[in-house]
């Protein structure tokens, strides 16, 4: 997307007279930013790009093209990277509960690696799918991340040996650790004690004759979503983290991770149309043709807070954004700067890539989602 403000805002209109809003328009130039970022920032550790982000077919063969690899949540997700071409030697089967019928899919598919943290698990993985490559996911600080990722999933550090152990005499190839350190982890000490607890686990290994050669990082690599935020972003963690990486753990372990939000964040704008407006509760209230439903829902299961822009100029008045449906519940957000706006108008959000179409339920009240388009 052109660079200028001027030249950002004349795509938005022409792309609007086009194909009307909503629109989420997802630029590929930003895709491959983020991935190289990535790669020149974490050098010793292979992307896994994580799909429930945004799985979008276009964006998906983007990164196949740039060479990522991809981390899957459900068999559904498994089938639509293979289709698209990925490599099922590039694909680890990210979610710690699986279903029968997804582990036997995944056997059959040739994606031989896989994350679990629980024993009955493990029984699971060596019956639907014998010979599995397996990390055992860690739980570990999720503070001050945006979302707490360790609620639901990971063992304890201490139980890692015994499941480990288990693995291996089940016949599953016994690789490795995995953590998550919540989703938009803006706290470095998360990734660092991660990190710590997870050397001592490999050297701990190394005495029971167990040889771990993978440690997967997971997601959490933080963007900016308001023009404002300074809070650390990749670079500053990348620099943090790399010398343990290098110091904690063999020479030759095979470091990997699963970045969502900063693959796919960064590249997205969604852009809405101001559909009414009204005077209520001493503000103006501007009703638009997307809302938590449909590509703010981010705003729910995300627990994001957006920058909301207009392309109007003009003194600027705290204003109430709400969606199209019938449900108060419905509303995106109070307390938003903006000029005195007219049905059509547009209000648009940057950095709003990840964790929005993604979790849109089509169709709500008869509103579709945005119409989503690589620029
Ligand atoms: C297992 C797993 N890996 C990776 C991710 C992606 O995390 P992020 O978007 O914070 O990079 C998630 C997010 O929920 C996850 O659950």
């Amino acid at each position: 997307m052109n660079k200028t403000k001027g030249g950002f805002e004349k795509v938005v209109r022409r792309l609007v007279k086009k194909h009307s809003t909503p629109l989420m328009l997802i630029s590929e130039a930003k895709l491959q930013q983020q991935y190289e970022a990535f790669v020149r920032h974490l050098a010793c550790v292979t992307p896994y790009y994580a799909i429930k982000a945004n799985p979008q077919p276009e964006i998906i063969k983007a990164f196949i093209k740039l060479g990522a690899g991809f981390d899957v949540a459900s068999g559904n997700e498994l089938i639509s990277v293979l289709k698209l071409g990925a490599d099922p030697a590039k694909i680890i089967f990210a979610n710690t509960i699986k279903s029968p019928a997804d582990l036997a899919l995944a056997k059959k598919s040739r994606v031989k690696l896989m994350t679990f943290d629980n024993e009955p698990e493990l029984y699971k993985i060596a019956k639907y799918a014998p010979g599995s490559r397996v990390l055992v996911r860690l739980k570990v600080n999720n503070v001050g991340s945006t979302v707490e990722l360790s609620l639901k999933f990971g063992a304890d550090p201490d139980q890692a040996i015994f499941l480990l152990n288990k693995a291996k005499s089940l016949g599953l190839v016994a690789e490795g650790l995995a953590f998550h350190v919540g989703s938009q982890c803006i706290n470095i000490d998360n990734y660092l004690q991660a990190l710590d607890i997870s050397s001592m686990i490999f050297h701990e290994a190394v005495q029971v004759g167990l040889r771990l050669k993978t440690l997967d990082l997971g997601g959490g690599f933080p963007i900016h979503h308001f023009d404002s935020d300074d809070h650390i972003i990749l670079k500053e963690i990348a620099r943090q983290i790399r010398p343990k990486l290098r110091r904690l753990f063999p020479k030759d372990t095979n470091f990997m991770a699963e970045p969502g939000r900063f693959f796919v964040g960064p590249a997205g704008t969604l852009v809405t149309s101001v559909i009414g407006r009204t005077f209520r509760n001493n503000r103006n209230y501007y009703y638009l043709d997307d809302g938590v439903y449909a590509d703010f829902s981010g705003i729910v299961f995300d627990h994001c807070r957006y920058e909301y822009k207009s392309l109007r100029r003009g003194q600027k008045f705290l204003s109430t954004l709400a969606g199209p449906t019938c449900d108060s519940f419905d509303t995106i957000a109070h307390n938003v700067d903006l000029p005195e706006l007219e049905v059509g108008n547009i209000v648009y959000v940057k950095n709003i890539g990840a964790y929005s179409c993604a979790s849109a339920v089509p169709g709500f009240n008869g509103f579709a989602p945005a119409k989503i388009l690589m620029i």
